[in-house]
């Protein structure tokens, strides 16, 4: 968001205030800020005129300026009513040279699940796409799937969703999905250019249109999507500073480890008791005959042996 207009945001949330005053404390003319006042309202903040100034008396439920507001790292937000895919539009801007920054849209038309699958996107959920140049070899990249996978799952718990994660990054709860995220990447040899973290959660989608799936909104009430996505973006960006942190806390949160799994590679087949989770995203499986270690494929979870 413009700098003065969310210093302005700022101020108001605090209190009302005055446009002399604001105008004042932030260097700029009054018409300036009446200026900005009008393209806030413009965006559905609703902002009355009180006795005692400028009164921010509502937040648009979503919206760039909205989810701008909750956030308290730096990511700009790239909002859209309907795209095709936030990934795609996130590939897109870093292709240009686009910096930090989450590109939202309401509704996609080709949402992209994992190996190539349909990913249905109707309204009431949350598609984005954070797109990060992090300095980590390519091989460093499954880690920030697995803390995008942390940072839905904290969402959903705090507002009463038991959601887990099943490996390598879909947030479900009883094993019905709420949300998946699609991780895409360009790099050299040594170094990420740039990682696209796509995420989808069923927020408040009817559970009519899941039929395999689950939402918040089915497991407890609707959520106001802007703080929902900023509290996601917020703790991605945390784990990510810290990214020795991440292993130990998708560890916690999973519903993997401990179960009978099978898990499909592109070479072959694996079943056995998934018995850990390596850095930086490898699941541990105790077969009949070894223990193998699988880096990427589609895991199925089994009944427990007699
Ligand atoms: C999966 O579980 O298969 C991953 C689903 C990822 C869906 C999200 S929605 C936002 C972003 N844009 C896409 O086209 N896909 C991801």
């Amino acid at each position: 968001m413009q700098e003065t207009r969310a210093l302005i945001l700022d101020r108001l949330t605090d209190g009302p205030v005055s446009g002399p005053a604001l105008a004042t404390d932030l260097g700029v003319s009054r018409a300036a800020v009446w200026s900005h006042v009008e393209t806030l309202r413009d965006a559905g903040f609703e902002i009355r005129d009180t006795d005692d100034g400028y009164a921010l008396t509502g937040v648009p439920e979503y919206g760039g300026a909205a989810i701008e507001h909750e956030l308290d790292t730096d990511f700009e937000v790239a909002f859209h009513d309907e795209l095709a895919s936030t990934n795609a539009t996130a590939r897109d801007r870093a292709a240009d040279g686009a910096g930090e920054l989450v590109v939202v849209a309401r509704q996609q038309t080709g949402g992209r699940g994992r190996l190539d699958r349909e990913w249905s996107s109707p309204t009431g959920g949350i598609y984005a796409s954070l797109l990060v140049r992090p300095d980590v070899p390519p091989a460093h990249a499954p880690v920030y799937t697995l803390a995008a996978a942390v940072a839905v799952t904290d969402a959903a718990r705090a507002v009463g969703v038991d959601a887990g994660i099943k490996w390598p990054n879909d947030v479900q709860v009883s094993g019905r999905k709420l949300a998946g995220i699609l991780t895409e990447m360009e790099g050299e040899a040594d170094r990420v250019s740039w990682l696209v973290v796509g995420i989808g959660v069923n927020a408040n989608v009817e559970h009519t249109e899941l039929p395999r799936g689950t939402s918040i909104r089915a497991e407890a009430e609707p959520v106001t999507r802007r703080s929902f996505l900023a509290s996601i973006v917020d703790r991605f960006a945390e784990l990510t500073d810290d990214v020795e942190s991440i292993v130990p806390a998708w560890r916690d949160r999973t519903v993997t480890i401990g179960q009978q799994v099978r898990v499909e590679t592109p070479r072959e087949q694996i079943e056995g008791e998934a018995v850990g989770i390596e850095f930086p995203g490898t699941l541990v499986v105790e077969t009949d005959s070894d223990t193998r270690r699988v880096t990427a494929g589609d895991c199925e979870h089994l009944r427990p042996r007699e």
